[in-house]
């Protein structure tokens, strides 16, 4: 069996492969070649655990996230886990991952698929509301996908900003955006033309005024259950329709839950990143200037997917500790 952390994870693959199964993930999924049941949350004292299996025709796995709200405010990663991949045929464990870093490598793909399928070519700034750890590798893939010349940050609590930049520049490399701190959200807003949300917020993180949402590109991954909000109901005066991972994140998160409860939109203005991608290689990106609106709540499949890719690559770099049990 093989043990993966995160440097392994991170040197056996490229952003670009990864994207590149994330999609692939997403045309699985319309394809019904698989098999995933809704997801348990099992919540504790204020803290989650989420369980994450999935099938597919080669392999299954499943994915345990631990997600501790009080752990930030102790220099702990709010996200921790992991991720067990297994032989279909036999059902032995062939891998297991670091949950937490899977987590973070593929939110960040979806993201970043996010931004191929529903940006315009032209963006060139991207804003990350929430700056933890999905925010900065949201920021990564946004600058794989998209020629990005400024990176607007924005948090609504202390955050030590500048080791946050020095570590994305280090990320980097060669491709190195201006990096700036916004004091607002609304100078966010207005700076950027992609705004990524990745808080863990219970209400909109941004004005309900259609005039600061006007023209921008959402990409929302932080609300995954139904009293978490981060966009307001003035996007969809913006929008006809969002694009989303599967009909279960219309139950799961309050971005799409609350305004249908509210009578605000109709399940008719809800549509699958699947459908679409299996039409077509890739569609053509929106034009400048329109609004889009793609919601996340991830899924096995995703991981599944990914850490496939992972192992796969790791066996032929000879990268991860083989551990006999
Ligand atoms: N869509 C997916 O597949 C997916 C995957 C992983 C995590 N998530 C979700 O993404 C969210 C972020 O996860 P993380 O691991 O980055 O957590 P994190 O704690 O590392 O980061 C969250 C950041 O948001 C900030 N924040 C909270 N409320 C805010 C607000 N109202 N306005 C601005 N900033 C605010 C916090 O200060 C923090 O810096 C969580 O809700 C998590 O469950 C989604």
């Amino acid at each position: 069996m093989l043990i993966l952390n995160e440097k392994d994870m991170r040197r056996s693959v490229t952003l670009s492969q990864v994207m590149d199964k994330v999609e692939d993930a997403y045309r699985i999924f319309a394809s019904g070649a698989f098999y995933m049941p809704d997801r348990p949350s099992v919540m504790h004292e204020g803290n989650t655990l989420l369980y994450m299996p999935c099938f597919m025709e080669s392999c299954f796995g499943t994915k345990f996230l631990t997600l501790f709200p009080g752990n930030p405010a102790k220099g702990l990663p709010y996200i921790d886990g992991l991720m067990l991949l297994n032989d279909a045929a036999s059902g032995k464990t062939e891998a297991i991952l670091d949950g937490s870093f899977l987590t973070a490598l593929r939110t960040g793909a979806v993201g970043g698929v996010g931004m191929r399928c529903f940006t315009p070519l032209e963006s060139s700034s991207v804003g990350v509301i929430g700056c933890g750890k999905q925010g900065f590798y949201q920021l990564l893939y946004a600058c794989e996908a998209r020629q990005i010349q400024n990176i607007y940050l924005y948090d609504a609590f202390p955050k030590d900003f500048e080791s946050y930049i020095a570590a994305l520049q280090r990320e980097l490399g060669k491709n190195q955006p201006t990096i700036h701190v916004c004091d607002r959200v609304e100078d966010l807003l207005t700076a950027s033309d992609i705004v990524v949300t990745t808080t863990t917020a219970t209400s909109p993180v941004m004005p309900d005024d259609a005039s600061l949402l006007r023209g921008k590109s959402f990409i929302c991954i932080g609300s995954y259950k139904p009293e978490m909000r981060e966009l307001p109901n003035a996007i969809w005066q913006l929008v006809d329709h969002v694009y989303t991972e599967l009909p279960f994140a219309i139950e799961e998160s309050g971005d799409l839950s609350q305004p249908l409860a509210d009578g605000i939109i109709t399940e008719a203005r809800i549509r699958y990143i699947g459908d679409l991608l299996s039409e077509q290689q890739r569609p053509t990106p929106p034009s400048p200037g329109s609004t889009n609106y793609f919601k996340s709540v991830g899924m096995g499949l995703l991981d599944l997917n990914v850490a496939q890719l992972i192992y796969q690559a790791a066996l032929q770099h000879g990268y991860g500790q083989n551990v006999n049990l």
